[in-house]
């Protein structure tokens, strides 16, 4: 019982510690996409030097292989890796983001 008390003192502030970060993450990697993705997609994601990234666009195309292109770019292309600067989870996420814009 004490013991059990003790662990939940002990995890409540990091499990909260871990949702604020995680808000502040997805605040980042949205101002990434509208500024490092947007530069070369264009700002409303209509293409540009890259392609369209819009809905319509990315239908079709499997979550597998826009996540390899986001990680890993496409050699060859301008479309450079960002593995350095997310994760694939993220890019998962990032993906969502573009297939359901707010
Ligand atoms: C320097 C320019 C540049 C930047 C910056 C850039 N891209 Fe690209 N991206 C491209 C180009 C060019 C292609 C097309 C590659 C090809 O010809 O296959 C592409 C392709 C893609 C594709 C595949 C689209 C499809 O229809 O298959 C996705 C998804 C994508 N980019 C997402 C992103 C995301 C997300 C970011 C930011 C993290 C980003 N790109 C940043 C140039 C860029």
């Amino acid at each position: 019982m004490v013991k059990e008390l003790a662990w939940g003192l002990l995890l409540a502030p990091m499990v909260v510690h871990a949702e604020t970060l995680k808000a502040e993450r997805q605040q980042q990697l949205l101002n990434l996409l509208k500024q490092d993705c947007g530069s070369c997609h264009g700002l409303q994601f209509k293409g540009g030097l890259g392609p369209p990234l819009l809905p319509e666009a990315l239908s079709g195309k499997p979550d597998s292989t826009l996540i390899d292109t986001i990680v890993n770019g496409r050699p060859g292309t301008a479309m450079p890796p960002w593995r350095g600067f997310l994760t694939a989870d993220e890019a998962a996420w990032l993906v969502n983001q573009l297939r359901n814009p707010q």
